[in-house]
This record gives structure tokens, C-alpha cells and sequence, in this order.
């Protein structure tokens, strides 16, 4: 039996941080409001210099070196975003190519808040059937350039940052052994209105602006997330009460709070990183496992439950023990 093992994390934030309070000078909106309503107290703003790639590929340096790996060793780059530095080619390769690879399988994949978890699917897949042996799954965002920052509703939502994970081929016959124990990916196009950008290459030429119906896009997220994440434990052969640690896309802590509620897990096994980061949309989940690992709350040999929902509506799982 081939499982991907994770063998690292890696995380990369843009070096200026905004507070609330700061943004409350260019905004209509206060500190109360955002913290009542969202959880979010900071978020980064990427400076000219940084960019979806150059964010992505600080991470992976960092999951890379957390893993043991070197850059020459990774052969698939697999790097969801919904906010590509150029249109075309896909940011994986500038990554590849800002990482020194020489030759390696390189592209993007295109879920937004999602993302990551429809990038952890497509690799599982791609090193559990032996076509690749290290692969370095990304998630990087810079929101703040899709953002209008007339629409107080959504820019005091997001921010930049990317994190990466490498994740490696093992051959064991341990059942009970790490791995990726079970993926869950779903999508609904018919809510294409609720959460989108009003511009792309092919409709208007232009890059265009992230619009959203916050209220009804929440109440889709707690639904489908508490579903998307049962579905997975349920393939994986576990139950809610065997979970170490959920951690999810970090979008409202509200949406966490209800999430963790309506599945029976208590609050203190869900990573929280909302405050810190605001929504980094596909990099949210690899920032917050980045900073579980690091900060030793996630351990060796612990049931792991990743979820994100995004714009699409797109929404999944991943089930691992690390
Ligand atoms: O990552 C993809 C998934 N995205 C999400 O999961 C986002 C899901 N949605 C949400 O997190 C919440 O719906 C929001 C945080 C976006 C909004 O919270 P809400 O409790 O649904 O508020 P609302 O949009 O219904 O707005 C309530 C009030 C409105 O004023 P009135 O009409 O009641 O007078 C807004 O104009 O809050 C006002 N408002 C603000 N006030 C101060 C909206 N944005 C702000 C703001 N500062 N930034």
C-alpha cells in the first residue's frame, strides 16, 4: 500500500501587518465590528515585491527544510490560487523555477478558498499511483490586489500569504501507519453569484474585483463543511470523538464555532489562526497547519481533519494522520 506521508509544513507572510485599527482610517468600519462579527483582529498586505509565487515559494523553502528534503528531490508542484501573479503561465512554475528545479511536473489548480484541499486530492492521487515521489502542495494568495477597497462588506475580510506542505510516497503495510487517510471534494456551480470576481480574460480583459453575499455564503459554509467533514471521517473508517485536531479554512470564527458545534468536537481541537491572518483564502488551511506544527499543539501520530469551502460553491476534506 503507497500512502502520502506529510513529512513538513511551511509558512510565508507578507512583512506588512494591518490591524483593524488601521484599516478603520481608509474603511467606514471599527475594530468592534470586525471582531464581533468575524474574529479577524490582523491581517497581511503583500508589498509590490511579493506576489502569489514569491510567497509560495518562501513556504515551500520553509516545508521543504521542516521535511529534510531538497528542492532537486521534488518532482510534482501542485499550487492552488485563485490569485495567479500572470494569467498564464501558472504560478507553480515560476515556484519551480524560483526553487531551482530542473524538471519537475508544475501547475495550479483553481478552487479558491478550496483550493488547497482539491490540490491535496490531485496529489494523494498522483503519488499513491506511483507516477510521483515528493510532491510540494501550496496554497498562495494575494487577495488584497482582487479586493475593492470601496466595499467595506469584504475588504476587511481577507489577506496575503501562502503555506505549503510536502508530502511523500511511503510504501507501508501498517494500516495504522501515517498518511492521507481519506479526501472528500465536492461542487456546486449553480452559486457562481454569491462569491466571484466580476472580471477574467475571457469576459471583461480585465482582472476585475472579489463580490460577495457574505450572509448567504455563510450559511451554505456551516451546512456543507459539518457534511463534507463527516463524509470524511466516514471513508477513512473514523468518528468525530477520534479527532486530535480540525483545521479549517479560516474564513469567520463564527463559521468555525457553528462547524465544530454541529459535529460535537469542543472548540479547543479546532485551530484558530482567523485573528492572525484573516481569510487567506487557499493558503488559510496550510497557514494554520503550519503554525499548529510548529507551535507543537499537533503532534506525531494524530488524527488530522482539514476542510475549506470557497467561491464556486466548491468545498471538501482530507483526513490524515501525521
Ligand atoms: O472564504 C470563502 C467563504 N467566505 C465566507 O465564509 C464568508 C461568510 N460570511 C461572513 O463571514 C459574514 O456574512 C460577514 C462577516 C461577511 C458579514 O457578517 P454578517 O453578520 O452576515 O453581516 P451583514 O453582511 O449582514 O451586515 C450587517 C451590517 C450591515 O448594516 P445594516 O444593513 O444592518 O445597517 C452592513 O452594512 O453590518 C454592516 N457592515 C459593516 N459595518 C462595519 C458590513 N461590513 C461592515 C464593516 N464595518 N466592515
Amino acid at each position: 500500500m503507497i500512502r502520502s506521508v506529510l513529512t513538513g509544513t511551511g509558512a510565508a507572510l507578507p512583512a506588512r501587518r494591518v490591524s483593524n485599527a488601521e484599516l478603520a482610517q481608509q474603511v467606514d468600519t471599527t475594530d468592534e465590528w470586525i471582531v464581533e462579527r468575524t474574529g479577524i483582529r490582523f491581517r497581511y498586505i503583500a508589498g509590490p515585491d511579493e506576489t502569489t509565487a514569491t510567497l509560495a515559494a518562501d513556504a515551500s523553502k520553509a516545508a521543504l527544510a521542516a521535511a529534510g528534503v531538497l528542492a532537486a528531490d521534488v518532482d510534482l508542484i501542485v499550487l492552488a490560487t485563485a490569485t495567479p501573479d500572470q494569467t498564464f503561465p501558472s504560478s507553480a512554475t515560476k515556484v519551480q523555477a524560483l526553487l531551482g528545479i530542473a524538471d519537475c511536473v508544475a501547475f495550479d489548480v483553481a478552487a479558491v478558498c478550496s483550493g488547497f484541499l482539491y490540490a491535496v486530492q490531485v496529489a494523494d492521487a498522483m503519488l499513491r499511483a506511483g507516477v510521483h515521489r515528493r510532491a510540494l502542495v501550496i496554497g498562495s494568495e494575494t487577495f488584497s490586489r482582487i479586493l475593492d477597497w470601496e466595499d467595506r462588506a469584504t475588504c476587511v475580510l481577507f489577506g496575503d500569504g501562502a503555506g505549503a506542505i510536502v508530502l511523500e510516497a511511503r510504501e507501508s503495510a501498517d494500516a495504522a501507519g501515517p498518511g492521507i487517510l481519506a479526501t472528500k471534494l465536492h461542487a456546486d456551480g449553480r452559486h457562481n453569484d454569491l462569491l466571484y470576481v466580476d472580471g477574467g480574460p475571457s469576459t471583461t480583459g480585465t482582472v476585475g474585483k472579489l463580490r460577495m453575499k457574505g450572509r448567504e455564503v455563510f450559511r451554505h459554509a456551516v451546512v456543507n463543511l459539518a457534511a463534507v467533514m463527516e463524509e470524511g471521517l466516514q471513508l477513512a473508517g473514523l468518528t468525530a470523538a477520534e479527532v486530535d485536531w480540525v483545521v479549517p479554512h479560516q474564513a469567520n470564527a463564527r463559521i468555525l464555532d457553528a462547524t465544530a458545534r454541529k459535529l460535537g468536537l469542543p472548540p479547543e481541537k479546532v485551530v484558530v489562526t482567523v485573528d492572525q491572518h484573516a481569510n487567506t483564502s487557499a493558503a488559510s488551511v496550510p497557514l494554520a497547519l503550519d503554525t499548529a506544527m510548529r507551535d507543537g499543539r499537533i503532534n506525531a501520530g494524530q488524527i488530522v481533519v482539514l476542510e475549506a469551502m470557497g467561491g464556486g460553491f466548491t468545498w471538501g476534506a482530507a483526513v490524515l494522520r501525521t
